[in-house]
């Protein structure tokens, strides 16, 4: 496995929609556990493909905590196929947008469709902390992140850092 190196916003190959994994392959699978690897490693809880600069369909999720024993989801092709009226609120980051927390509202229960890692079809019921994290990742998938469901004065004023963070690091060579 290897860790890879993650985007950080604003960064067009975040925006990107992204296509989906024709065969849970091998190459596909290596994609998976390193993403696992990387996504461990930041730490995070979630982690999408077109953060690592890849433009498929492909996330890893696991919300255990560090005292709990770790339950990896592998996602191909993931989609939400119902979800609850219901909202439910979070604060939510991103590794890609690094220091940065907002409440965000979405559907608290959701019903996900997805390839596992061995191209298996499977549903899960989701709700709480992991269906929000889910539909973070999937949100990824079509060019979205998080600050998208906030207030746009909220989400310019995020963008508008980071850029300038980026700006900053490119002068100092970093
Ligand atoms: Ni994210």
């Amino acid at each position: 496995m290897a860790k890879l190196p993650i985007i950080t916003a604003p960064d067009p190959r975040l925006r990107r929609k992204c296509a989906p994994v024709e065969a849970v392959d091998k190459t596909v699978r290596r994609l998976m556990d390193d993403m696992l690897e990387t996504m461990y490693a930041a730490p995070g809880i979630g982690l999408a493909a077109p953060q690592v600069g890849i433009a498929r369909r492909v996330v890893v999720v696991d919300i255990a905590r560090e005292d709990e024993e770790r339950a990896p989801y592998r996602m191909a092709n993931p989609e939400v196929v119902e979800a609850s009226d219901t909202l439910a609120e979070y604060e939510e980051g991103c590794l890609s947008l690094p220091q940065y927390y907002e409440e965000v509202m979405r559907p608290d229960r959701a019903r996900i469709r997805y390839l596992d890692e061995t191209g298996e079809p499977r549903e899960v019921e989701v709700e709480g902390m992991l269906a929000t994290c889910i539909q973070h990742e999937i949100d990824h998938l079509d060019g979205i992140l998080f600050v998208d469901h906030i207030s746009k004065l909220k989400r310019d004023m995020i963008l508008r850092k980071l850029a300038k963070a980026k700006r900053a690091e490119a002068m100092a060579g970093a």
